[in-house]
């Protein structure tokens, strides 16, 4: 049976209970350390979600060890932000946002670092911001759409591959993983994020809502596996 198991803790606490080498591929998305509280920037305004998330603070060298142990192959995305813990190779990732209005201040793309051998890849999947683009409306200020990860895995993982996301944000990783049949193994720290997370993966992979009474109601028919692919 497909496992698609998550937890929410500090990732690195998880990854210490870990035996070496036990995911296929670790693809992950930690904060940058690019100074937006986003709970105080003036764009959390655009965001439903009010967490303590902070993404001043880029993870240390005790995360990348870990993470390296843990995984055979991996893809790390905000990689430009993080070269001092990672090994010199050429095989980067760029995601080409395709941003409608290019604004200054807007990246217009982001980088990812991957351990495969092979030649730098160009993603395109247009991305204006996910309080522009989510059918959500943007409950995770940094969330990434679900069809980049579906492309990940489709392009970098073999079937029956285990894969790690050791900061989940709004859980994009995780549907792309259920959808594509991955195995998937996930962390976050925030627990209302967490919980957004796990509502938005019942919602848009299982056709299920929970109500305010705690009663949860599925239209499996709108939401099998196969009409999702
Ligand atoms: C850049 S966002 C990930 C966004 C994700 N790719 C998405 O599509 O929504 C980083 C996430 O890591 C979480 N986080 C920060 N430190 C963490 C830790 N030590 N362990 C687990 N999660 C953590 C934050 O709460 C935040 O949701």
């Amino acid at each position: 049976m497909q496992i698609s198991e998550v937890h929410n803790c500090d990732c690195l606490e998880y990854m210490r209970t870990i035996p070496d080498g036990f995911f296929d591929l670790a693809d992950v998305d930690p904060p940058y350390g690019i100074g937006k509280n986003w709970t105080k920037d003036k764009h959390s305004k655009f965001y439903t979600h009010k967490s303590s998330y902070n993404n001043d603070t880029i993870p240390g060298e005790e995360y990348f060890k870990e993470l390296f142990r843990v995984s055979k192959n991996q893809i790390i995305w905000g990689a430009n932000y993080f070269t001092a813990f990672l090994p010199a190779r050429n095989s980067w990732i760029v995601w080409d946002k395709k941003r409608d209005y290019p604004k200054q201040h807007m990246a217009e793309g982001e980088l990812a670092w991957t351990s495969f051998n092979i030649p730098l890849r160009i993603a395109e999947f247009r991305w204006n911001g996910a309080c522009v683009c989510s059918p959500r409306y943007g409950k995770h200020p940094h969330e990434k759409p679900v069809p980049l990860y579906a492309w990940v895995y489709k392009n970098y993982a073999q079937p029956g591959w285990k894969i790690f996301d050791s900061h989940m944000g709004s859980q994009s990783g995780r549907i792309a993983a259920y959808k594509l049949g991955f195995d998937y193994y996930g962390c976050e720290i925030d627990e209302q994020c967490y919980k957004d997370g796990c509502e938005r993966f019942a919602w848009e992979c299982k056709g299920e809502i929970i109500v305010p009474s705690g009663r949860i109601y599925t239209q499996q028919n709108l939401f099998t596996k196969s009409s999702n692919k």
